[in-house]
């Protein structure tokens, strides 16, 4: 079944889906994108997905191609015409084409892609049945990982890294030794307190939409959320540690460098914060 993506007012094949070579993505990465979750046909907290990608279009004064209502009819199409039920839909808005110059162009035409791709839920079980490791390097991106950037260079580079030794994630260390976030993921531990802790959203990360479930959930759970930033040796000795994102929902780790964490162990509350996402997760009925 061939998948169709949406590209500028027109539905697609996938195989055939084609942007200009003069549009500033393409040239500058000049562009911003979400990744939101599908689970049982349902996407997984749009509203905060759709309120972050207005935060990043503001803060690099990139115009929205479509209002809001229109940009979710768009969305739930591509889902219903590449049938998925469970899965990822990528929407990504760049400031258009236009002919090379680092100076924003005159018109204010944005480009903007989406699309869906189903997921086997059962695709990451081991992983979070057995927990993942988790590499460190060095913070060497932008000020501003708070926007949602399609350049994403230092990211790709740090995962790979990764990979390369057979880790799934890599965390960026700052040069006083705190935890920033993970490649494509926020960064949490679990200190012998049984506190949660993970980076206040100061600018120096990406304010992701899982973390903001997540810490409902604990709330709701009534565990100790703590919001601040922890240093590599406290994630070293932490009894548990994990990862969020969009589409790692809560990944339990189970090594950092070449650590042991909680014994080499999936943790507890780990295990029970994935089992509970989905209760505390907005759901949108599509
Ligand atoms: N990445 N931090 C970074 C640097 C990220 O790229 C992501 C998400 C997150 C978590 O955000 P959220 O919970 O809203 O997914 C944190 C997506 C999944 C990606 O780039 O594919």
């Amino acid at each position: 079944m061939s998948r169709i993506a949406y590209v500028n007012g027109q539905f697609v094949p996938h195989g055939e889906a084609f942007v200009h070579i003069d549009d500033r993505g393409y040239q500058f990465a000049d562009g911003v994108y979400e990744v939101c979750d599908i689970k049982n046909g349902q996407i997984i907290d749009l509203d905060g997905h759709l309120d972050r990608l207005n935060y990043s279009l503001s803060e690099l004064q990139m115009a929205h191609p479509m209002s809001r209502n229109a940009l979710i009819v768009k969305m739930k199409q591509v889902i219903k015409r590449n049938y998925v039920n469970n899965g990822l839909i990528y929407l990504q808005i760049t400031r258009g084409v236009a002919p090379r110059d680092h100076a924003f162009p005159n018109h204010k035409e944005s480009s903007i892609v989406l699309t869906a791709k189903s997921v086997s839920p059962l695709k990451k079980l081991s992983l979070y049945k057995n927990g993942i490791s988790v590499i460190t390097v060095e913070e060497n991106r932008w000020a501003r990982p708070d926007i949602k950037t399609i350049s994403l260079l230092p990211n790709c580079l740090a995962k790979q890294a990764a990979r390369e030794v057979g880790a799934y994630e890599a965390w960026f260390v700052d040069d006083e030794g705190y935890v920033v976030e993970g490649s494509s993921s926020n960064a949490w531990i679990i200190n012998n307190n049984n506190e949660i802790i993970t980076k206040n959203p100061d600018g120096s990360i990406l304010k992701g939409i899982t973390r903001a479930a997540i810490m409902k959930e604990i709330e709701a759970m009534q565990l100790a959320l703590v919001e601040r930033a922890f240093t590599l040796s406290e994630a070293i000795e932490a009894k548990e540690a994990f990862i969020s994102s969009a589409t790692t929902l809560v990944m339990p780790i189970v090594k950092i460098d070449n650590h042991a964490i909680g014994g080499g162990e999936v943790g507890e509350m780990a295990k029970s914060l994935l089992a509970e996402f989905y209760n505390f997760a907005q759901k949108t009925d599509i």
